[in-house]
């Protein structure tokens, strides 16, 4: 019953690729666990970007069954005594797939992370609106860095955090451990998803890490669109919120085929998180920060298999 959601859900994207999620199923109930031992110790030691790539799965989970015609009630941390449990998902019953349903659910499996340069293409109103409201239906927001007057400093903090990063022998240990893997590997990224070394300077780094040293030189777009996915609260409940509302971003972007990545530098040392966390106050809580445009489409990374983070529970009696 849960098969193709559970496909579905382990495409979710992770930090670094590391799939920080393990599956229960019983009966009409699927649990997603948060997996301490995925979790990056250097970069992310409260497991607040974990938690978001554990919202992205549920997210998932949740699309797939709707898609199928399976309404579903998810519940978020639902057990204090079991801080990893992250979400619950309970089938409640048949409800006929919308459009918008059908195509999120088969966006998951077109969905990834383009490091590549992309076009000098505004992204029009329309889609930067769709992309709000989808943030918006999952509890979270979307804010788009040109529009508030925060991109300089926020471009800023993540020049400065990429510098704090190259001189931290732990860090750049922990990024080369999970990157530059072969095109095949069930985790962690492969140098084929890396993006070329950019030619002269612009406002995105890609992370030294997913340089590609040997493709040529390119010249990375100037002014890519960003935006920062905030929520109203902080803490772990509204870290898996935001995980979810990020994801949902994702594949309306997918789905509007847009490309998509990642700018979690300045959220992973202390002190530009902190000063992030000062620039965003009384707008909400930044979780995370997205880089979208046009771009042509790059290669899929590879996941485990769904039997190996999968557990079946019954109940005696
Ligand atoms: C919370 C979070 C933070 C991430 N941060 C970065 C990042 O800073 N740079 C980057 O290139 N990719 C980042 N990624 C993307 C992952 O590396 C990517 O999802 C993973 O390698 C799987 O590949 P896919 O997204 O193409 O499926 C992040 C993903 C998540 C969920």
């Amino acid at each position: 019953m849960f098969d193709q959601a559970l496909a579905s859900a382990v495409r979710a994207p992770s930090p670094h690729n590391t799939q920080p999620w393990r599956f229960v199923v019983e009966h009409e109930v699927v649990e997603v666990w948060l997996d301490r031992e995925r979790v990056l110790g250097v970069a992310d030691p409260h497991g607040r970007e974990a938690r978001l790539a554990c919202g992205a799965a549920a997210l998932n989970l949740q699309i797939s069954l709707r898609a199928n015609g399976l309404a579903a009630v998810v519940r978020l941390l639902p057990d204090p005594a079991e801080p990893d449990l992250v979400a619950v998902i309970r089938l409640d019953g048949n409800e006929k797939a919308t459009a918008v349903e059908r195509r999120l659910a088969e966006a998951v499996f077109r969905r990834h992370t383009n490091r590549r340069p992309l076009l000098d293409k505004a992204v029009p109103p329309v889609v930067r609106a769709a992309l709000k409201s989808a943030a918006l239906q999952e509890g979270g927001q979307i804010e788009y860095l040109d529009a508030s007057g925060r991109y300089t400093p926020v471009a800023s903090l993540v020049r400065q955090a990429e510098a704090l990063q190259a001189d931290d022998d732990e860090f750049r240990a922990e990024a080369a451990f999970w990157t530059h893997r072969e095109p095949e590997s069930p985790d962690g990224v492969p140098k084929v998803a890396s993006g070329p070394p950019p030619h002269g300077p612009g406002v995105v780094s890609l992370r030294a890490s997913h340089e590609n040293q040997d493709l040529p030189a390119r010249e990375y777009e100037q002014e890519p669109l960003l935006g920062a996915v905030l929520t109203r609260d902080r803490g772990p409940h509204a870290e898996v919120r935001a995980g979810m509302a990020m994801q949902r971003v994702l594949l309306t972007a997918t789905a509007e085929g847009l490309a998509t990545s990642f700018l979690s530098q300045p959220f992973e040392t202390p002190r530009t998180r902190e000063a992030l966390d000062r620039l965003f106050s009384g707008a909400g809580q930044p979780h995370t920060l997205l880089r979208i445009g046009y771009g042509y489409p790059t290669r899929l990374t590879g996941r485990r298999p769904v039997h190996e983070v999968l557990t079946h529970r019954t109940t005696a009696g």
